[in-house]
């Protein structure tokens, strides 16, 4: 047997950055989450070209394949608009039984779920915690905390997004910020 089969892999961590030559990077900044938070006020007083957050992914295959898998990394900013965290915009799945693993990586949030029939609930994220988000489960995250949240993600490359859903009749609760504690409400 040979080493000359033996390759370095194409994609690797340097803490929780995602690094190699098919990572693709996207950004969302305040000027993209119009109608997402609450404060119409108070988002008009953020910089329309302020970073929310961005996304590191490889996405090896053609979306909508099905039995592939995506891969990406988060990293949202910490800020609020009025008392409302810093957040996601929020999808449904397009194929919507389609599930998804979320895990913290750095800093501190929040995964908020809601289901079809709008029940919304959260899980805290912090560095190590996973999550299984389920099929027919709309998703989004918060940054709770004063510093970047970072978090990995990997899904079904046919799972595809909806987001329309979300930005017409958003999340039934939105969480706040209470005297420094979050608040599902
Ligand atoms: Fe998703």
């Amino acid at each position: 047997m040979s080493t000359s089969n033996i390759i370095n892999p194409a994609l690797f961590f340097a803490d929780d950055n995602l690094i190699g030559d098919k990572v693709e990077k996207s950004v969302r900044r305040m000027k993209d989450l119009k109608g997402i938070f609450q404060d119409e006020a108070a988002f008009l007083q953020i910089q329309e070209e302020k970073l929310v957050y961005e996304v590191s992914s490889f996405l090896p295959v053609k979306e909508g394949t099905p039995g592939g898998l995506y891969f990406g990394i988060t990293y949202l900013y910490p800020g609020k608009v009025g008392d409302e965290y810093f957040m996601t915009k929020g999808h449904f799945h397009a194929n919507i039984d389609r599930a998804e693993f979320y895990w913290g990586l750095k800093g501190e949030g929040m995964l908020i779920f809601m289901d079809e029939q709008r029940k919304v609930w959260a899980e805290r994220m912090f560095p190590g915690s996973l999550h299984y988000i389920p099929g027919g489960i709309a998703h989004r995250v918060a940054n709770t905390g004063n510093q970047m949240l970072s978090f990995g993600a990997c899904w079904p490359s046919d799972a595809g997004h909806n987001y329309e859903e979300i930005a017409q009749n958003g999340f039934a609760c939105r969480l706040v910020d209470r005297n420094g504690v979050p608040n599902l409400i």
